[in-house]
């Protein structure tokens, strides 16, 4: 009698536990309502194509249908970049941050975690290639090997709740999922819901150790595409700014073009402070993470880590919408890939440190663009990419790529990173278990026929590598 009571005591603490471990996680939030005008989201798929189509032909309709995408790409990053109400050790989380990542979605594919853990989603180096393992042949060298630590891509991939309740419901993260869908003759996994929402944020975290006077870091800036194309990995960039973690600086634009590594080199017009850029403050657990990973990192408690770059990708439309974020000392003027028209259409909502970031945008890979099937290689190219993330490219990372011829009649190799094109390299996204040597790789601006007979033999992934790559 006594230990049934003593034992219904125990159950009920440890469900109590479990419920209060439950609701203090961390709730994925959806995409709110930022009231950017001209911004619906989602947005009508008939609406999104007809701008991209009349965006890339060069007709009066084009000039308006520009400015329609610009403020669509704005409109993501404002409502993603939103603060919640929900905080983790003491710090506001963005929208994006409560959203659930790749690792935590594949631990436990069958059941939806409804919330996350509370704790950040641990930074890990994204690779840049799973087809390597697959294929030893390809010479391709992974950004976690990079002796720059600057050169690591060090992020996470994150769904929106829609989307993480279709890999949960499709259990598209378990390989015995694609297995069978593939052994039953599909093409494709189903396709991703209108409302599906993915980002790939990259950040750059800052050791306190390491910083100049105890506050200030040499941050790279990325000033444009190499003249002659080739690989540009940030640890090539000469410039840099001096971010301030203590708030100081006056920084407008300026860049310290020749950095001096004891910082003497550094003004006040060439320092920001810490919240011109999203940033966060690690904890004793999010530095434990790091370090577990294969990385030779020595991350502490008390280190931040600085949002230097977001791939964000829409289902609103078949091939996706694709926009690219990074930080730029002089938001109004951005480089290329960004431009200045783009940045002139930031709204007045996006306010605060997200209004310093810059944004490319790859809804097209060409002026005129192709149709989804029976298209041709041609048009004048539309590169767009993140010079965080793409522009280290060299030509064998992107062994699939084609030269095209452009109007001039010269020949464009588009096999470095400052030539691809967000949707170029996803469109041939595949899931390819039997090694069928003809599957589509990694390309440069290209065409790619969606119908291709390459893809025969492999599964068509609606365009997510992530899901090809972490299936387990
Ligand atoms: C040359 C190929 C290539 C190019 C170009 C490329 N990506 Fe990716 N992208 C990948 C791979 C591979 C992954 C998977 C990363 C992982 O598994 O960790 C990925 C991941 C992503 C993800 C996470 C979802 C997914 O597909 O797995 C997003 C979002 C994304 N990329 C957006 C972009 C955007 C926006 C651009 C252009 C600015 C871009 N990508 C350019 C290859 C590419």
């Amino acid at each position: 009698m006594a230990s049934a009571v003593i034992h219904r005591l125990l159950c009920l603490a440890a469900c109590g536990a479990a419920l209060a471990a439950r609701a203090e996680g961390i709730v994925p939030e959806p995409l709110p309502d930022v009231h950017v005008p001209g911004f619906a989201f989602p947005e009508s798929e008939a609406t999104l194509t007809g701008w991209v189509a009349a965006a890339s032909r060069d007709t009066f309709g084009a000039a308006p249908a520009v400015a329609n995408i610009h403020v669509h790409g704005w409109g993501l990053w404002t409502a993603l970049t939103a603060e919640t109400k929900q905080v983790v050790d003491g710090q506001p989380l963005r929208v994006f941050e409560t959203w659930l990542a790749t690792d935590e979605l594949a631990a436990d594919p069958a059941t939806p975690l409804v919330t996350r853990p509370r704790h950040r989603a641990p930074l890990r180096t994204l690779k840049k290639m799973s087809i390597a393992s697959e294929r030893p042949a390809d010479p391709i060298a992974d950004p976690a090997d990079d002796p720059e630590p600057v050169n690591r891509v060090l992020g996470f991939v994150k769904f929106d709740p829609t989307a993480a309740a279709h890999i949960a419901r499709q259990q598209l993260l378990r390989a015995a999922a694609l297995d069978a869908l593939l052994d039953g003759g599909a093409q494709s996994i189903p396709p991703f819901p209108a409302t599906a929402l993915v980002v790939k944020p990259v950040f750059q975290v800052i050791h306190a150790a390491d910083l100049i006077d105890g506050r200030y870091f040499a941050l790279k800036v990325w000033s444009g595409p190499p003249a002659i194309p080739q690989a540009y990995p940030p640890a090539q960039w000469p410039g840099c700014v001096w971010l301030d973690l203590v708030g100081g600086g006056n920084g407008h634009g300026a860049v310290d073009e020749f950095p001096a590594s004891d910082g003497s080199s550094r003004t006040d017009e060439t320092t920001y402070p810490l919240a011109s850029i999203v940033s966060y403050r690690l904890s004793a657990a999010d530095a434990d993470a790091l370090n577990q990973g294969a990385l030779a990192t020595k991350a502490a408690a008390g280190d931040t880590a600085v949002l230097v770059a977001m791939h964000v990708a829409g289902r609103e439309i078949a091939r996706w919408t694709w926009q690219t974020f990074w930080w730029t000392p002089a938001p109004d003027f951005p480089p290329a890939p960004s431009s200045r028209a783009i940045a002139g259409r930031r709204p007045a909502q996006l306010r605060g440190a997200p209004r310093h970031y810059a944004m490319a945008i790859a809804y097209t890979l060409f002026a005129p663009d192709q149709p989804y099937v029976g298209g041709e290689n041609v048009g004048a190219p539309v590169y767009a990419y993140n010079p965080w993330i793409e522009a280290r490219f060299a030509p064998s990372d992107l062994p699939d790529s084609q030269s095209l011829i452009d109007s001039s009649g010269r020949t464009l190799a588009n096999n470095t990173g400052a030539q691809t094109n967000c949707l170029s390299c996803h469109v041939r996204a595949n899931y390819n278990p039997r090694l069928r040597a003809t599957a589509p790789r990694f390309a440069g601006l290209r065409y790619t026929d969606l119908g291709d007979a390459q893809f025969v033999g492999t599964l068509q992934v609606d365009f997510l590598w992530s899901i090809a790559r972490h299936a387990r």
